[in-house]
């Protein structure tokens, strides 16, 4: 993994990607379009990371601590980008990753308080070279198994040598504790071979902790309140 979180892309899951296509040339061909589109897509987060590293810095520096606890990003990988292609019955070209994925570069912020969270996302949202495609509220409204986090997706220009390229950024905002959350989450989720009863304990559990973390959040965000007033 480089800096950026992506995986290195060889051409053997080029050729994995496009499963009918025999001839060499023609692989090589797609796989350098990818490559090249995945190259945009880490420009796109690097400059989605810096945006909320400026945002930070200015923060602590005039409040004297910092709304971001942690950035992590990430690049969609060969085999996850062709998995959502099929699931979603869609056609397996380049330009389709771009006009349809959302989520193939990624960046998640996350933040020790609530009231960071929607700082940051409004910053991020109000700066003029920003598009907003679309925004999910998962902390007003938690999924039902008690996920909470607000998702967006951003449009940001990337500036090559000789063009200026708008590409799509995902970007999650969320707190340590629905991070932590979200996080066992996924690990249980996972877990092969649980019979009906056990799976419907660990869900009820899970939905138990969501409310506690939310209970967690709001607690901690009015003791902030109160020392800042
Ligand atoms: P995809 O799942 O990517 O097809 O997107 P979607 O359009 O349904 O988006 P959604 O906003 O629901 O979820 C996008 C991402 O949020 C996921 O890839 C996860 O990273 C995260 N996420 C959503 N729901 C959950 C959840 O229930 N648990 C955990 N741990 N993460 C979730
Ligand atoms: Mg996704």
């Amino acid at each position: 993994m480089d800096s950026t979180g992506a995986r290195d892309v060889s051409l053997q899951s080029a050729a994995d990607f496009f499963g009918d296509e025999t001839d060499i040339e023609a692989i090589q061909e797609i796989f350098m379009s990818f490559q090249r589109l995945m190259s945009f897509y880490k420009c796109a987060i690097m400059e989605i990371e810096t945006k909320f590293r400026v945002l930070d810095e200015q923060f602590s520096t005039m409040h004297e601590r910092n709304p971001i606890d942690n950035i992590r990003t990430r690049l969609k990988s060969v085999q996850s980008i062709r998995d959502k292609l099929i699931r979603k019955d869609l056609p397996m070209t380049i330009d389709s990753i771009e006009e349809n994925l959302n989520d193939v570069a990624g960046v998640r912020v996350i933040c020790p308080f609530i009231d960071d969270v929607y700082f940051l996302a409004n910053c991020l949202i109000g700066q003029d070279d920003i598009t907003l495609i679309k925004m999910k509220d998962y902390i007003q409204n938690p999924k039902p198994n008690g996920y909470r986090s607000l998702h967006l997706i951003v449009e940001v220009p990337i500036f090559l040598q000789e063009e200026k390229r708008y590409m799509k950024v995902e970007v999650q905002l969320r707190t340590i504790a629905m991070e932590s959350w979200a996080n066992l989450e996924h690990r249980l989720r996972y877990k092969k071979d649980l019979d009906e009863t056990t799976m419907r304990e660990i869900s009820d559990a899970l939905n138990d902790c969501a409310r506690l973390s939310d209970v967690l959040d709001k607690k901690m965000q009015a003791a902030k309140n109160i020392i800042e007033t």
